[in-house]
């Protein structure tokens, strides 16, 4: 029986790996999306903004992450806080201004850290200029930037498709034509007709703005909706909607074949990816689908996004069998196009989804490691560094989507809290009495400053994790071999690396060649040797070199 190694830990004092070239460097990329709003103020408004990213980009480049996601800073009335955007190539004042952006890019580059812009072409703010023409001239050419249509027989909306955050997904031209305008989410963000040739012109150019000005790549926001139905046919209903449903109910009430998920989506794509091709940034797609063939007909070809997030694993609740299952169909259907997440903005945080406190922090750790032996890149989302679990909303309700359908609705707000960077309000992240989305304090272990020196902190143990496939390049760069499938648990083999996940409830055996070094493991004690085996303790995944080879 081999002796069983864990490789050294204090891994934090080591210098940062190299970054990632080439041009398929995103493959091995992990990514770490900042809320901007929340992550760092800088001029006491209770508003993250820019010049707080900058400060804080340090902090990202020891937690080893690769790639920075920025959500919306551009000009915006602020309705769905940035994501409906009224000027693409200018600053929200709230957030900073160009200057700000300009450092922060220089500064992502003395660091060896890469800047996803976030565009958000499926819709802009009705405070667009293209808007505003549109409205105030329906014979000129910006009224086809817009989705319109003439009244139903009974004078109402064109069909039965729903917005995203409540009510029918038309409203009545402000202008007075008598036409309705299309908007999948607020009223205040009418969607955009990428039948027109002019939008795709327009957001190439935008791309070209930002990457002129540093960006390397982008997150597509609703990336699988951007076309529409020509013939605005109704979308299948699948049950009843009555009063009071939540919103995101009521919206999977129908099939949106018409309004999103269509063909047609990836065929743009193709066309977007030839556009912005000199570019050289990577696309990332939001995709907001449980069918993995059409998810995969937007990356599998290479020849469409790069990448898109897989939101059906990282934001269900725990289920290790399902979990299982759908993470090896995407594997296996998506040519390494994945992007891979357990939260987001839009989501209650893992650690609370998956059951709160140790056993939710255990649980995402878990799935986060395994996440990480697939292909594709990988995502964290700020705070899930510190084990954060949802906070406790204290105010009222920002987010749009509960805030204009009533009291008692979730919210996405509990993903939304400020960074808990320290105790010291001067140190925190503002010094404002109150930030702009009010939240219970959380207790002193959860911040930053207290985590990152700690010895054995969630912090650190991310900082491992995200090191590993920089420190272990096999691990991305090695063929995906399904070595071993049970039920709750997965024996990866990547070269000659191990990964071993077990999501399940009681330990499991596997032979012990596959561990002869422990490289990393999602909690402490998670391998105990046996004879000929190995036992993998509950919930745990364990990076391992096997017994015979280096760990490449
Ligand atoms: C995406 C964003 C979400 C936003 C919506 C509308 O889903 O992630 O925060 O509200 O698009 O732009």
């Amino acid at each position: 029986m081999q002796a069983l190694t864990h490789s050294g830990p204090g891994d934090g004092r080591q210098p940062r790996p190299a970054r990632l070239e080439g041009s398929d460097w995103w493959r091995g990329a992990v990514g770490y999306e900042v809320y901007v709003r929340s992550f760092q103020d800088t001029d006491g408004d209770g508003v993250g903004d820019l010049a707080g990213v900058t400060q804080r980009l340090p902090y990202l480049a020891e937690l080893g992450v690769d790639v920075v996601w920025l959500t919306p800073f551009f000009s915006s009335p602020g309705f769905d806080h940035g994501y409906d955007v009224s000027d693409y190539v200018g600053v929200d004042p709230l957030l900073g201004t160009l200057d700000d952006w300009d450092h922060l890019a220089a500064t992502a580059k003395q660091l060896g850290l890469r800047l996803f812009v976030d565009i958000v072409p499926n819709h802009t703010s009705s405070h667009h200029e293209w808007f505003r023409q549109a409205v105030a001239d329906p014979t000129g050419p910006f009224r086809d930037y817009y989705v319109w249509a003439d009244p139903a027989a009974d004078g109402g909306p064109p069909n039965n498709w729903v917005s995203h955050f409540g009510g029918p997904a038309w409203s009545m031209d402000p202008g007075g034509s008598g036409q309705y305008y299309c908007h999948l989410f607020l009223p205040e963000q009418p969607d955009l007709n990428w039948a027109n040739p002019a939008v795709m012109d327009e957001f190439a150019a935008i791309m070209r703005f930002w990457c002129d000005r540093g960006a390397d790549g982008f997150r597509i926001d609703v990336a699988h909706g951007l076309t529409k139905d020509p013939a605005l046919r109704d979308n299948p209903v699948l049950r009843e909607v009555h009063a009071g449903m939540h919103p995101m109910e009521v919206f999977a009430s129908f099939q949106h074949i018409h309004d999103l998920h269509r063909h047609e989506t990836a065929v743009l794509f193709q066309q977007w990816r030839t556009a912005v091709a000199d570019l050289d940034a990577v696309l990332v797609g939001e995709m907001d689908t449980r069918d993995v063939d059409r998810f995969a007909e937007y990356v599998k070809d290479r020849n469409a996004l790069h990448a898109a997030f897989v939101l059906q694993v990282g934001l269900s609740d725990w289920d290790p069998e399902a979990t299982i299952t759908t993470m090896l169909e995407y594997q296996a259907k998506s040519n390494g196009g994945t992007a891979w997440e357990v939260s987001n903005h839009d989501q209650a945080r893992a650690v609370s989804r998956y059951g709160g406190g140790e056993v939710g922090l255990r649980r995402t750790l878990a799935l986060t490691t395994l996440m990480g032996a697939f292909d594709g890149m990988l995502f964290l989302y700020q705070g899930e560094e510190l084990g954060l679990p949802d906070a406790v909303v204290l105010g009222h309700m920002e987010d749009p989507m509960s805030a204009r359908n009533g009291a008692g609705m979730w919210s996405r707000d509990v993903a939304r809290g400020p960074m808990p960077w320290s105790t010291d309000p001067e140190k925190g992240f503002t010094t404002a009495p109150i930030a702009w989305l009010h939240t219970e304090a959380l207790p002193a272990a959860f911040t930053a400053d207290h985590q990152t020196d700690a010895a054995h902190s969630t912090w650190q143990r991310y900082q491992q994790l995200t090191l590993l496939r920089k420190r272990h390049p096999m691990l991305w760069q090695a063929p995906f071999e399904l070595l071993e499938q049970g039920p709750t648990h997965l024996v990866v083999g990547r070269g000659s690396l191990r990964v071993v996940a077990n999501l399940g409830t009681e330990p499991v055996a596997v032979p012990a060649a596959h561990v002869g070094t422990v490289l990393f493991e999602s909690a402490d004690h998670s391998v105990r040797v046996d004879g000929a085996h190995v036992w993998i303790s509950p919930e745990c995944t364990v990076v391992a070199a096997t017994a015979t080879t280096d760990a490449g």
